[in-house]
Protein backbone atom coordinates (compact mmCIF):
# COMPACT_ATOMS: atom_id res chain seq x y z
CA UNK A 1 0.00 0.00 0.00
CA UNK A 2 1.30 3.36 -0.96
CA UNK A 3 2.28 5.45 2.20
CA UNK A 4 3.30 9.11 0.63
CA UNK A 5 0.06 11.38 -0.14
CA UNK A 6 1.07 13.54 -2.77
CA UNK A 7 0.65 17.04 -2.81
CA UNK A 8 3.00 18.66 -5.34
CA UNK A 9 1.50 18.89 -8.53
CA UNK A 10 5.07 18.76 -9.60
CA UNK A 11 4.97 14.88 -8.85
CA UNK A 12 1.95 14.19 -10.66
CA UNK A 13 2.33 11.43 -13.18
CA UNK A 14 1.85 12.05 -16.99
CA UNK A 15 -1.23 10.68 -17.71
CA UNK A 16 -3.46 10.07 -20.56
CA UNK A 17 -7.47 10.11 -20.35
CA UNK A 18 -9.62 7.99 -21.88
CA UNK A 19 -11.90 10.34 -24.59
CA UNK A 20 -15.07 10.26 -23.05
CA UNK A 21 -16.29 10.95 -27.40
CA UNK A 22 -14.63 7.41 -28.29
CA UNK A 23 -16.12 4.56 -27.66
CA UNK A 24 -14.34 1.77 -26.61
CA UNK A 25 -13.11 0.37 -29.82
CA UNK A 26 -11.61 3.70 -30.61
CA UNK A 27 -14.17 5.03 -33.03
CA UNK A 28 -15.29 8.48 -32.90
CA UNK A 29 -18.83 9.87 -31.58
CA UNK A 30 -19.59 12.06 -33.83
CA UNK A 31 -23.25 12.85 -32.99
CA UNK A 32 -25.58 14.05 -29.72
CA UNK A 33 -27.83 10.61 -30.61
CA UNK A 34 -24.34 8.58 -31.13
CA UNK A 35 -23.72 10.47 -27.60
CA UNK A 36 -26.59 9.67 -25.86
CA UNK A 37 -28.06 6.14 -27.31
CA UNK A 38 -24.83 4.56 -27.73
CA UNK A 39 -21.71 5.92 -25.79
CA UNK A 40 -23.52 7.40 -22.17
CA UNK A 41 -24.82 3.39 -21.86
CA UNK A 42 -21.33 2.73 -22.47
CA UNK A 43 -19.44 4.82 -20.06
CA UNK A 44 -22.53 4.06 -17.43
CA UNK A 45 -22.10 0.73 -18.03
CA UNK A 46 -17.99 1.13 -17.55
CA UNK A 47 -18.84 2.91 -13.92
CA UNK A 48 -21.48 -0.05 -12.78
CA UNK A 49 -18.87 -2.71 -13.47
CA UNK A 50 -15.60 -1.26 -12.28
CA UNK A 51 -16.94 1.89 -9.84
CA UNK A 52 -19.61 1.81 -7.44
CA UNK A 53 -20.98 -1.14 -8.45
CA UNK A 54 -24.52 -2.13 -10.07
CA UNK A 55 -27.70 -0.48 -8.77
CA UNK A 56 -30.55 -3.67 -8.23
CA UNK A 57 -33.57 -2.99 -9.49
CA UNK A 58 -35.47 -6.34 -8.04
CA UNK A 59 -38.90 -5.81 -7.04
CA UNK A 60 -39.28 -4.18 -3.23
CA UNK A 61 -42.43 -2.50 -1.96
CA UNK A 62 -42.46 1.35 -0.72
CA UNK A 63 -44.27 3.32 0.56
CA UNK A 64 -44.03 7.28 1.51
CA UNK A 65 -46.06 8.32 4.45
CA UNK A 66 -46.58 12.24 6.34
CA UNK A 67 -45.72 12.01 9.76
CA UNK A 68 -45.57 15.77 10.37
CA UNK A 69 -46.60 19.12 8.82
CA UNK A 70 -46.27 22.28 9.99
CA UNK A 71 -46.91 25.11 8.04
CA UNK A 72 -45.90 27.94 10.35
CA UNK A 73 -42.39 26.53 10.58
CA UNK A 74 -38.84 29.13 10.76
CA UNK A 75 -41.50 31.86 12.53
CA UNK A 76 -43.90 31.50 9.45
CA UNK A 77 -40.78 31.87 7.00
CA UNK A 78 -41.51 27.97 5.81
CA UNK A 79 -43.87 24.74 5.87
CA UNK A 80 -41.85 22.22 7.43
CA UNK A 81 -43.08 18.39 6.60
CA UNK A 82 -41.33 15.01 7.47
CA UNK A 83 -42.25 12.07 5.43
CA UNK A 84 -40.69 8.66 6.05
CA UNK A 85 -40.26 6.26 3.39
CA UNK A 86 -40.50 2.58 4.04
CA UNK A 87 -38.95 0.36 2.44
CA UNK A 88 -39.65 -3.53 2.41
CA UNK A 89 -38.07 -6.86 0.34
CA UNK A 90 -38.29 -10.69 1.19
CA UNK A 91 -36.53 -10.69 4.27
CA UNK A 92 -35.45 -6.94 5.01
CA UNK A 93 -36.71 -3.30 5.30
CA UNK A 94 -35.35 -0.48 6.24
CA UNK A 95 -36.99 3.41 6.29
CA UNK A 96 -35.43 6.75 5.24
CA UNK A 97 -37.01 9.88 7.22
CA UNK A 98 -37.17 13.22 4.73
CA UNK A 99 -37.44 16.52 5.67
CA UNK A 100 -38.80 18.99 3.75
CA UNK A 101 -38.86 22.89 4.17
CA UNK A 102 -40.84 24.82 1.65
CA UNK A 103 -40.66 28.20 1.68
CA UNK A 104 -44.51 30.09 2.42
CA UNK A 105 -43.76 33.00 -0.10
CA UNK A 106 -44.23 30.39 -3.14
CA UNK A 107 -46.81 30.42 -5.34
CA UNK A 108 -47.29 27.32 -6.80
CA UNK A 109 -44.54 23.96 -6.98
CA UNK A 110 -41.33 25.38 -5.95
CA UNK A 111 -37.66 24.07 -7.25
CA UNK A 112 -35.86 22.79 -4.50
CA UNK A 113 -31.99 21.60 -3.48
CA UNK A 114 -32.18 17.72 -2.11
CA UNK A 115 -29.34 16.64 -0.35
CA UNK A 116 -28.07 13.93 2.14
CA UNK A 117 -26.97 14.95 5.77
CA UNK A 118 -24.49 13.08 7.87
CA UNK A 119 -25.67 13.48 11.32
CA UNK A 120 -29.47 12.87 11.22
CA UNK A 121 -31.88 15.39 9.62
CA UNK A 122 -32.34 17.62 12.84
CA UNK A 123 -28.52 17.98 12.72
CA UNK A 124 -29.40 20.81 9.38
CA UNK A 125 -31.40 23.51 11.73
CA UNK A 126 -32.04 23.93 15.46
CA UNK A 127 -35.97 23.55 14.49
CA UNK A 128 -36.97 21.68 17.21
CA UNK A 129 -39.74 21.02 15.45
CA UNK A 130 -37.18 18.36 13.56
CA UNK A 131 -37.91 14.70 14.89
CA UNK A 132 -34.26 13.46 16.34
CA UNK A 133 -32.90 10.87 14.25
CA UNK A 134 -32.89 7.32 16.63
CA UNK A 135 -30.86 5.87 13.81
CA UNK A 136 -26.63 4.52 14.22
CA UNK A 137 -24.69 7.35 13.81
CA UNK A 138 -20.57 7.44 13.50
CA UNK A 139 -19.39 8.83 17.25
CA UNK A 140 -18.66 12.31 17.11
CA UNK A 141 -19.22 14.47 20.55
CA UNK A 142 -18.66 17.62 18.65
CA UNK A 143 -21.89 17.00 16.65
CA UNK A 144 -23.87 15.80 20.06
CA UNK A 145 -23.35 12.18 19.41
CA UNK A 146 -22.80 9.76 22.11
CA UNK A 147 -23.01 6.18 22.03
CA UNK A 148 -23.60 6.55 18.23
CA UNK A 149 -26.72 7.76 18.98
CA UNK A 150 -27.65 11.37 18.34
CA UNK A 151 -28.45 13.30 21.75
CA UNK A 152 -30.88 16.92 22.01
CA UNK A 153 -27.03 18.49 22.08
CA UNK A 154 -27.23 17.70 18.30
CA UNK A 155 -29.91 19.51 17.23
CA UNK A 156 -28.16 22.49 14.60
CA UNK A 157 -24.85 20.55 14.97
CA UNK A 158 -24.39 20.92 11.25
CA UNK A 159 -26.17 24.12 10.75
CA UNK A 160 -23.99 25.98 9.32
CA UNK A 161 -23.41 23.81 6.09
CA UNK A 162 -27.06 24.05 5.50
CA UNK A 163 -28.12 28.04 4.54
CA UNK A 164 -31.77 26.89 5.41
CA UNK A 165 -33.56 30.65 5.76
CA UNK A 166 -31.40 31.66 2.75
CA UNK A 167 -32.42 28.77 0.49
CA UNK A 168 -36.33 29.71 1.44
CA UNK A 169 -35.55 33.21 1.23
CA UNK A 170 -34.27 32.89 -2.47
CA UNK A 171 -37.86 31.03 -3.55
CA UNK A 172 -35.94 27.32 -2.85
CA UNK A 173 -36.95 24.29 -0.95
CA UNK A 174 -35.20 22.51 0.63
CA UNK A 175 -35.25 18.36 1.02
CA UNK A 176 -32.91 16.07 3.50
CA UNK A 177 -32.50 13.04 4.79
CA UNK A 178 -29.73 11.43 6.89
CA UNK A 179 -27.18 8.63 4.66
CA UNK A 180 -27.17 6.27 7.25
CA UNK A 181 -31.04 5.50 6.86
CA UNK A 182 -29.99 3.95 3.87
CA UNK A 183 -26.65 2.33 4.95
CA UNK A 184 -25.03 3.64 7.92
CA UNK A 185 -21.40 4.21 7.19
CA UNK A 186 -18.89 1.48 8.35
CA UNK A 187 -18.05 -1.65 7.06
CA UNK A 188 -20.03 -4.95 7.93
CA UNK A 189 -20.17 -7.16 4.53
CA UNK A 190 -23.70 -5.22 3.79
CA UNK A 191 -25.92 -6.70 6.17
CA UNK A 192 -27.45 -3.69 6.98
CA UNK A 193 -28.97 -0.41 5.09
CA UNK A 194 -30.44 -1.34 2.17
CA UNK A 195 -28.58 -4.35 0.26
CA UNK A 196 -30.36 -7.18 2.05
CA UNK A 197 -33.53 -6.05 0.93
CA UNK A 198 -32.15 -6.66 -2.77
CA UNK A 199 -30.78 -10.30 -1.83
CA UNK A 200 -31.94 -13.08 -3.99
CA UNK A 201 -31.99 -16.65 -1.76
CA UNK A 202 -28.90 -17.73 0.20
CA UNK A 203 -27.48 -14.54 -1.42
CA UNK A 204 -25.25 -12.70 1.67
CA UNK A 205 -23.40 -10.06 -0.20
CA UNK A 206 -23.45 -7.64 -3.34
CA UNK A 207 -21.51 -9.56 -6.02
CA UNK A 208 -18.17 -7.82 -7.20
CA UNK A 209 -20.11 -5.76 -9.94
CA UNK A 210 -22.48 -4.97 -7.40
CA UNK A 211 -23.21 -1.83 -5.43
CA UNK A 212 -21.42 -0.67 -2.29
CA UNK A 213 -22.34 2.30 -0.05
CA UNK A 214 -21.97 5.06 -2.36
CA UNK A 215 -24.40 2.85 -4.76
CA UNK A 216 -27.07 3.07 -1.65
CA UNK A 217 -27.12 6.40 -0.77
CA UNK A 218 -27.35 7.62 -4.47
CA UNK A 219 -30.60 5.10 -4.58
CA UNK A 220 -31.76 6.87 -1.68
CA UNK A 221 -31.42 9.92 -3.50
CA UNK A 222 -33.12 8.73 -6.12
CA UNK A 223 -35.92 7.17 -3.90
CA UNK A 224 -36.88 11.04 -2.57
CA UNK A 225 -36.96 11.94 -5.67
CA UNK A 226 -39.81 9.63 -6.59
CA UNK A 227 -41.72 11.06 -3.46
CA UNK A 228 -40.83 14.62 -4.43
CA UNK A 229 -41.97 14.45 -7.94
CA UNK A 230 -45.50 12.96 -6.26
CA UNK A 231 -45.88 16.21 -3.92
CA UNK A 232 -47.91 19.13 -5.49
CA UNK A 233 -46.35 21.86 -3.70
CA UNK A 234 -42.46 20.78 -5.34
CA UNK A 235 -41.23 21.11 -8.80
CA UNK A 236 -40.04 17.68 -9.73
CA UNK A 237 -39.06 18.76 -12.73
CA UNK A 238 -36.36 21.54 -11.09
CA UNK A 239 -34.98 19.28 -8.39
CA UNK A 240 -31.08 19.69 -8.25
CA UNK A 241 -29.49 16.88 -5.95
CA UNK A 242 -26.02 18.07 -4.31
CA UNK A 243 -23.90 16.68 -1.54
CA UNK A 244 -20.55 16.86 0.40
CA UNK A 245 -17.47 15.26 0.25
CA UNK A 246 -18.20 11.19 0.50
CA UNK A 247 -21.61 12.63 -0.27
CA UNK A 248 -20.75 14.82 -3.27
CA UNK A 249 -19.72 11.39 -4.39
CA UNK A 250 -23.12 9.80 -3.70
CA UNK A 251 -25.21 12.82 -5.22
CA UNK A 252 -22.90 12.66 -8.77
CA UNK A 253 -23.55 9.23 -8.56
CA UNK A 254 -27.18 9.73 -8.34
CA UNK A 255 -27.13 12.39 -10.80
CA UNK A 256 -25.10 10.38 -13.68
CA UNK A 257 -27.87 7.50 -13.16
CA UNK A 258 -30.67 8.90 -13.26
CA UNK A 259 -31.85 12.40 -16.11
CA UNK A 260 -34.65 12.93 -13.86
CA UNK A 261 -32.21 15.59 -11.52
CA UNK A 262 -32.13 18.84 -13.27
CA UNK A 263 -29.05 19.67 -11.67
CA UNK A 264 -25.97 18.55 -10.17
CA UNK A 265 -23.75 19.68 -7.46
CA UNK A 266 -20.62 18.27 -6.03
CA UNK A 267 -19.08 19.84 -2.83
CA UNK A 268 -15.47 18.63 -1.94
CA UNK A 269 -16.03 15.68 -3.69
CA UNK A 270 -12.41 14.59 -4.36
CA UNK A 271 -11.48 11.00 -5.13
CA UNK A 272 -14.44 9.08 -6.42
CA UNK A 273 -16.21 11.78 -6.62
CA UNK A 274 -15.29 14.95 -9.11
CA UNK A 275 -11.79 14.28 -8.63
CA UNK A 276 -9.25 12.65 -11.77
CA UNK A 277 -8.18 9.33 -10.14
CA UNK A 278 -5.52 9.17 -12.02
CA UNK A 279 -4.05 12.47 -10.76
CA UNK A 280 -3.24 10.42 -7.69
CA UNK A 281 -2.78 13.95 -5.86
CA UNK A 282 -3.84 13.84 -2.56
CA UNK A 283 -6.41 10.60 -2.13
CA UNK A 284 -5.60 7.62 -4.28
CA UNK A 285 -7.95 5.02 -5.48
CA UNK A 286 -5.81 2.49 -3.02
CA UNK A 287 -5.76 4.71 0.11
CA UNK A 288 -9.76 5.37 -0.65
CA UNK A 289 -10.39 1.51 -1.00
CA UNK A 290 -8.33 0.60 1.98
CA UNK A 291 -10.00 3.01 4.87
CA UNK A 292 -13.58 2.96 3.13
CA UNK A 293 -13.29 -0.66 1.99
CA UNK A 294 -17.39 -1.27 1.61
CA UNK A 295 -17.88 2.41 -0.63
CA UNK A 296 -17.23 1.07 -4.31
CA UNK A 297 -17.75 -2.03 -5.63
CA UNK A 298 -15.27 -5.25 -4.99
CA UNK A 299 -13.72 -4.80 -8.89
CA UNK A 300 -12.51 -1.18 -7.80
CA UNK A 301 -9.58 -2.71 -5.44
CA UNK A 302 -8.04 -4.20 -8.91
CA UNK A 303 -7.38 -0.31 -9.53
CA UNK A 304 -5.41 -0.08 -6.61
CA UNK A 305 -2.50 2.14 -7.27
CA UNK A 306 -3.38 1.33 -11.20
CA UNK A 307 -5.29 4.16 -11.92
CA UNK A 308 -3.80 4.23 -15.30
CA UNK A 309 -5.25 1.03 -16.22
CA UNK A 310 -9.63 2.30 -15.41
CA UNK A 311 -11.08 1.78 -18.63
CA UNK A 312 -12.57 5.77 -17.57
CA UNK A 313 -11.92 8.33 -15.44
CA UNK A 314 -14.32 10.88 -13.42
CA UNK A 315 -14.75 13.58 -16.17
CA UNK A 316 -16.78 10.79 -17.68
CA UNK A 317 -18.79 10.41 -14.46
CA UNK A 318 -19.21 14.39 -14.97
CA UNK A 319 -20.05 13.73 -18.89
CA UNK A 320 -22.96 11.66 -18.15
CA UNK A 321 -24.67 14.11 -16.37
CA UNK A 322 -24.37 15.98 -19.48
CA UNK A 323 -26.32 17.94 -21.61
CA UNK A 324 -27.95 18.94 -17.64
CA UNK A 325 -26.53 21.52 -16.07
CA UNK A 326 -23.24 20.65 -13.59
CA UNK A 327 -21.54 22.28 -10.70
CA UNK A 328 -18.62 21.40 -9.30
CA UNK A 329 -17.20 23.47 -6.13
CA UNK A 330 -13.68 22.93 -4.18
CA UNK A 331 -11.91 24.72 -1.43
CA UNK A 332 -8.52 25.68 -2.00
CA UNK A 333 -6.90 23.98 1.56
CA UNK A 334 -8.88 20.97 0.95
CA UNK A 335 -6.14 19.27 -0.92
CA UNK A 336 -7.06 15.78 0.02
CA UNK A 337 -10.19 16.08 -2.47
CA UNK A 338 -7.32 17.56 -5.09
CA UNK A 339 -9.28 20.76 -6.15
CA UNK A 340 -7.26 20.94 -9.73
CA UNK A 341 -8.00 17.75 -10.14
CA UNK A 342 -11.75 18.59 -9.65
CA UNK A 343 -11.50 21.46 -11.96
CA UNK A 344 -9.73 19.13 -15.14
CA UNK A 345 -12.53 16.68 -14.45
CA UNK A 346 -15.21 19.73 -15.53
CA UNK A 347 -12.57 20.82 -18.02
CA UNK A 348 -12.50 17.58 -19.07
CA UNK A 349 -16.38 16.76 -19.47
CA UNK A 350 -16.74 20.02 -21.41
CA UNK A 351 -16.62 18.42 -25.01
CA UNK A 352 -20.06 16.42 -24.25
CA UNK A 353 -21.48 19.27 -23.35
CA UNK A 354 -20.18 20.99 -26.46
CA UNK A 355 -21.16 17.87 -28.55
CA UNK A 356 -24.73 18.63 -27.12
CA UNK A 357 -25.24 22.25 -28.29
CA UNK A 358 -24.25 23.92 -25.12
CA UNK A 359 -22.16 26.70 -23.48
CA UNK A 360 -19.74 23.56 -21.18
CA UNK A 361 -17.76 24.92 -19.13
CA UNK A 362 -16.62 28.68 -19.94
CA UNK A 363 -12.71 28.63 -18.59
CA UNK A 364 -9.80 27.07 -20.12
CA UNK A 365 -7.80 27.60 -17.19
CA UNK A 366 -8.80 27.19 -13.07
CA UNK A 367 -10.49 30.46 -12.70
CA UNK A 368 -8.69 32.24 -9.16
CA UNK A 369 -10.42 32.08 -5.74
CA UNK A 370 -13.69 33.42 -5.20
CA UNK A 371 -14.13 33.92 -9.20
CA UNK A 372 -16.86 31.35 -10.41
CA UNK A 373 -16.82 30.23 -13.80
CA UNK A 374 -20.47 29.50 -15.17
CA UNK A 375 -21.85 27.93 -18.32
CA UNK A 376 -23.36 24.78 -18.42
CA UNK A 377 -20.92 23.11 -16.14
CA UNK A 378 -20.09 25.53 -13.40
CA UNK A 379 -17.04 25.69 -10.97
CA UNK A 380 -15.28 27.70 -8.31
CA UNK A 381 -12.98 27.42 -5.84
CA UNK A 382 -13.19 29.46 -2.38
CA UNK A 383 -10.60 30.24 0.31
CA UNK A 384 -10.51 27.75 3.35
CA UNK A 385 -11.39 24.18 4.08
CA UNK A 386 -13.47 20.95 3.31
CA UNK A 387 -16.55 22.54 4.56
CA UNK A 388 -19.93 23.78 2.98
CA UNK A 389 -20.14 27.39 3.96
CA UNK A 390 -22.77 30.09 2.86
CA UNK A 391 -20.27 30.53 -0.15
CA UNK A 392 -20.55 27.96 -1.19
CA UNK A 393 -24.64 27.99 -1.09
CA UNK A 394 -24.68 31.35 -2.77
CA UNK A 395 -22.87 30.08 -5.56
CA UNK A 396 -25.35 27.21 -6.08
CA UNK A 397 -28.23 28.82 -5.98
CA UNK A 398 -26.65 31.91 -8.45
CA UNK A 399 -26.05 29.08 -10.50
CA UNK A 400 -29.65 27.55 -9.93
CA UNK A 401 -31.47 30.43 -11.10
CA UNK A 402 -29.51 30.52 -14.19
CA UNK A 403 -30.00 26.97 -15.22
CA UNK A 404 -33.11 25.09 -13.76
C1 LIG B 1 -12.52 11.24 4.08
C2 LIG B 1 -12.39 10.50 2.76
C3 LIG B 1 -12.92 11.32 1.59
C4 LIG B 1 -14.31 11.83 1.90
C5 LIG B 1 -14.31 12.55 3.23
C6 LIG B 1 -15.69 13.00 3.72
O1 LIG B 1 -11.63 12.31 4.10
O2 LIG B 1 -11.05 10.14 2.59
O3 LIG B 1 -12.94 10.56 0.43
O4 LIG B 1 -14.76 12.65 0.88
O5 LIG B 1 -13.83 11.68 4.23
O6 LIG B 1 -16.70 12.41 3.34
O7 LIG B 1 -15.73 13.92 4.53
Amino acid sequence: MEQIVNYDEAKVPHYTLPDPLRFADGTPVTSAQAWQEQRRPEILALFEKVVYGRTPTGPIKMQSEVTSVDDDALNGQATRKEISIHFRGADAEAKMDLLLYLPNSRRGPVPLFLGLNFYGNHSIHADPGITLSTAWMRENEASGVQDHRATEASRGASASRWAVERILERGYGLATAYYGDLDPDFDDGFQNGVHPLFYTPGQTRPAADGWGAIGAWAWGLQRALDVLQEDDQVDGSRVAVLGHSRLGKAALWAGAQDPRFALVISNNSGCGGAALSRRRFGETVARINSSFPHWFCANFQAYNEREDQLPLDQHMLLALVAPRPLYVASAAEDLWADPRGEFLSALHADPVYRLLGTEGLPAEEMPPLEQPSMGRIGYHIRRGQHDVTDYDWEQFMNFADRTL
